[in-house]
């Protein structure tokens, strides 16, 4: 596993940013594995920079989205749909069609779930999967407890879950309880992993996850089985790492690392 410690926001998106860019460019069609929440929103913003600007080319490009909220419609404004298109489809050149989001309001999630982990598997895998990491260590929506080698399925959100994301909702009684996610099994499929983490309040978790044991009391902590992850963290999510010095060794000897 890397570790990539950058000084604020805005360069940990840039540096995960170029890893995208990387993959993209090596891989025009790749498979991208998308996560929502407040964290990957500079990463979107640069990615549609980079396409505005800089001409990078999408228009290959396949999408798989972690999760979904369990009822939500996919115009409701907190929904991962609105999400996805108000940050990032719309302002880029992914064909519609090369879109996947699991859906909130299917009338069969079992079958819906099937269906997904076949579709990921149709389209050759994921190539890169971006994570987020919830404050009780959680990817995508694999609560504490989740299986390590679980697959898409419906999940119930922890209380911690709820808490949290009541911010984007007018009452914590509207943040939905269940929601349709990818397994942790789904996720250690991909052929990297990209994990970003931002803020005081992830600083335990990536902790957990990084030096920590391997438990399902942490689900992020998988990464650890993983070949090629790479956590890319600000300076207040790496506050509670031990190893931050050999992480900057590692980086600062790497002859191709992006700096600024
Ligand atoms: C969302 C997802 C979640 C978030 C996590 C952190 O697709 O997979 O695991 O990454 O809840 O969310 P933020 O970034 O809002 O703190």
């Amino acid at each position: 596993m890397e570790v990539v410690i950058n000084r604020d926001y805005e360069q940990m998106s840039k540096v995960a940013s170029q890893i995208v860019v990387e993959v993209v460019n090596t891989k025009p069609n790749a498979v991208l594995g998308m996560a929502t929440g407040s964290t990957p929103l500079g990463l979107y913003q640069e990615l549609v920079r980079l396409h505005k600007e800089e001409q990078l080319d999408l228009s290959r490009v396949t999408t798989f989205n972690l999760d979904e909220y369990v009822g939500l419609r996919m115009d409701h404004p907190q929904s991962y749909h609105y999400f996805m298109r108000e940050h990032f489809f719309q302002h880029v050149n992914i064909p519609r069609q090369n879109i996947n989001i699991p859906s909130g309001t299917t009338s069969n999630y079992p079958a819906f779930c099937e269906w997904y982990e076949q579709r990921i598997a149709q389209c050759g895998g994921i190539d890169l999967q971006i994570l987020g990491i919830g404050s009780d260590g959680h990817i995508a929506f694999n609560e504490p407890t989740s299986s390590l080698s679980s697959r898409t399925r419906l999940k119930t959100l922890s209380k911690q879950t709820i808490d949290d994301n009541a911010r984007f909702f007018e009452r914590r009684e509207d943040v939905p309880v269940y929601a349709i996610t990818m397994g942790v099994g789904t996720i250690l499929d991909a052929r990297k992993l990209v994990m970003v983490a931002s803020g005081k309040a992830k600083a335990k978790a990536i902790a957990q996850a990084v030096e920590g044991p391997l438990t399902s009391m942490v689900t992020a902590s998988a990464i650890q089985l993983h070949r090629d992850a790479t956590v890319i963290v600000d300076e207040q999510a790496a506050a509670e790492l031990t190893m931050r010095d050999y992480y900057e060794f590692i980086y600062a000897a790497e002859p191709a690392a992006p700096r600024s």
